[in-house]
């Protein structure tokens, strides 16, 4: 098609950078952080405890660090990575090898719920039976915004996450990226790095300052992940439906199949992974305060820098692999 006719300028028009993605989240955090709470819960038949609000302190600080590691060049260049390679992938007819080896790398950044938060949820659990009694109810609220960033994910946010992932590229024809030879290096040493987070320093002393510096930098790895998250499974959610179509035509006939098909891209994509990332920041803020280790906004910023250079040159390893 023209790209000069109504209907190609329709889809410039349409389709928004991951930036414009960060910026509208950005601007609307105070809103989104009213907002925010841990779920109501059925105790008996006939009474349920209230829904919590969240408590974010620091917001116009919080709003100021996010956007500056939004406009920050490390985070430009790994966005721009990231669309060349969304884009490269749409362009290619056929799933070849490179095409399977991008489903493996895009699967190793996506590890970050088992790797780092899934992880730090084992070990609260594991230290709760030691929290003296006066913390307990600072630790519960730790928890339960952890599970509110993990649950979906775990299939308990909403039901059939597992598998979503292989539905997809089965509908892509391109079950065979599980196998070793598709793997990216770069990818997995990203993966490696997601491990190392959940599991640093494990086994020292709860009280520890070292033990407690681990926890916190794990959750704002998670809350980094997370609102990359945000952006990059809704820049990607804009064009998944038509590129499955082209690619395979009988998903326009199959509703289900579709659904199945675009359901891990669309499960990610609106608020949740926002969502997510403002949980894991309730749970940071609240983590810093139960066990008095400050929240600092500057430390934040640093490890949301770091992730997004990480995922970036994942994302271009990617890129390379695909335009080869
Ligand atoms: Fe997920
Ligand atoms: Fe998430």
């Amino acid at each position: 098609m023209n790209s000069a006719s109504p209907q190609g300028r329709l889809d410039t028009l349409e389709h928004q950078s991951m930036q414009a993605f960060g910026e509208t989240f950005i601007q609307a955090l105070p809103k989104h952080i009213r907002n925010l709470k841990i779920p109501g819960r059925a105790i008996e038949e006939n009474q349920r405890r209230q829904p919590v609000l969240a408590y974010i302190g620091n917001i116009t600080e919080l709003q100021d660090a996010m956007l500056e590691v939004l406009h920050h060049p490390i985070t430009q260049e790994a966005q721009l990575s990231t669309e060349s390679t969304f884009m490269a992938f749409l362009k290619k007819k056929s799933i070849d090898s490179s095409v399977l080896s991008f489903f493996n790398g895009w699967n190793e950044t996506h590890k970050t719920t088992s790797l780092v938060s899934a992880k730090i949820i084992m070990r609260l659990s594991a230290d709760a039976i030691s929290v003296p009694a006066e913390k307990r109810e600072g630790y519960h609220n730790v928890m339960a915004h952890m599970h509110e960033v993990a649950k979906d994910d775990f299939g308990l946010g909403h039901q059939g996450h597992d598998g979503m992932y292989n539905y997809m590229t089965a509908a892509f024809g391109a079950t065979a990226w599980v196998e070793d030879q598709y793997k990216i290096a770069q990818c997995n040493e990203f993966s490696d790095f997601l491990y190392n987070t959940g599991i640093a320093k494990h086994k020292t002393a709860l009280n520890s300052l070292e033990h407690k510096s681990s926890i916190m930098d794990a959750m704002m790895v998670s809350i980094a992940s997370e609102l990359w998250n945000g952006r990059e499974y809704n820049f990607v959610a804009q064009y998944i439906e038509a590129k499955l179509l082209a690619t395979n035509p009988f998903l326009r006939t199959n509703t289900q199949n579709m659904r199945n098909a675009k359901g891990y891209v669309m499960g990610h994509s609106g608020e949740v992974e926002n969502k997510h990332g403002l949980h894991a920041v309730a749970a940071a803020q609240a983590y810093g305060q139960t066990v008095a280790i400050e929240f600092k906004p500057a430390r934040l910023k640093g490890i949301m820098l770091n992730y997004n250079e990480r995922v970036g040159n994942a994302f271009s390893a990617m890129h390379r692999a695909l335009t080869a």
